[in-house]
């Protein structure tokens, strides 16, 4: 059984580059434009969306038939984490292929209902877990999130190959912490570089969904629990993740409906 319509993976080769508040920022604003979303934390180590969705600590899933788990839903948005089900105590020492199966065991056993979208947030890396979604499940695409640093790009080649390899599409990369504007002077600066998003869209021809700047906000409305996207939907950032969430929606709209045989209906009168 599919979970969703269209599963999307958000991934970089690199850690840390902001993949986790780009999935809740981008589920959000999935969410607002009134599809049905779900977020899956695919980071068994080191889940974050508990806390960038302001979920308390120690918020457990409900179950109703002792098989499936209830989503928790934060924003309007149905979530499942690892960090629901694992105690701060429990020592995360799963190996490699148990993460793997984890990961899925969540996908499959959380009752998500009829979703439009199923988001993953993906652990850093290129390796078992990332394999493992890829060939467990149909995903629709994948977005890379990269900062505009050379050593973030090259890891974010790898990933765009990774999922080229298995044949998931690419459908496009979000730029992040990019320019940043000095709120002493105004000035701006490209902390990380600039244009790599860009350099890296056109080396493979996929979109370039939005380009983030590097501020205090996205980072402080992170940390609290009220991701930017429902704290400052005006804001630049707010509308970067809108318009990334337009453009992803209408990609995949695009794909299904080409995917699409012509339907020939035959009436009986
Ligand atoms: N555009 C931004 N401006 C300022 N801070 C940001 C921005 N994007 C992310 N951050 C901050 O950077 C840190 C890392 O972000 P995040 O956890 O989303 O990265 P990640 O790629 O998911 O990391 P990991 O590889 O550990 O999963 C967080 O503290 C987050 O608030
Ligand atoms: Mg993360
Ligand atoms: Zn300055």
């Amino acid at each position: 059984m599919q979970a969703a319509k269209h599963i999307i993976a958000i991934a970089s080769g690199k850690g840390g580059v902001g993949k986790s508040t780009t999935a809740v920022n981008l589920a959000l604003a999935l969410l607002s434009t009134g599809a049905r979303v779900g977020l899956l934390d695919a980071d068994i180590y080191g889940p974050s969306i508990a806390l960038m969705l302001g979920v308390a600590e120690g918020t457990r899933p409900d179950t109703r038939d002792g098989k499936t788990l209830v989503p928790i839903t934060a924003h309007g948005l149905a979530s499942m984490s690892m960090a629901y089900l694992a105690s701060d105590r429990t020592p995360m020492v799963w190996r490699g292929p148990m993460a793997g199966g984890a990961l899925i065991q969540m996908l499959e056993q959380t009752d998500w209902g009829e979703l439009d979208y199923l988001l993953i947030d993906m652990p850093p890396g290129t390796g078992d877990i990332q394999l493992t979604l890829s060939q467990k499940v149909t995903l629709s695409g994948a977005v890379i999130v990269t900062t505009p640093q050379d050593i973030a790009l090259l890891d974010a080649r790898k990933g765009i190959e990774m999922f080229t390899k298995v044949s998931v599409p690419v459908l496009g990369v979000i730029e992040n912490m990019a320019m940043h504007t000095c709120s002493q002077c105004g000035h701006t600066e490209s902390i990380f570089g600039a244009d790599g998003g860009q350099r890296i869209s056109t080396e493979y021809g996929v979109a370039l969904l939005a380009s983030l700047p590097l501020t205090r906000a996205i980072r402080e409305h992170t940390d609290a629990g009220t991701p930017i996207v429902v704290s400052e939907p005006d804001s630049a950032a707010g509308q970067a993740y809108m318009a990334a969430a337009q453009t992803l929606a209408r990609e995949l709209g695009e794909q299904s409906a080409s995917a699409d045989f012509p339907t020939i209906s035959i009436s009986d009168d």
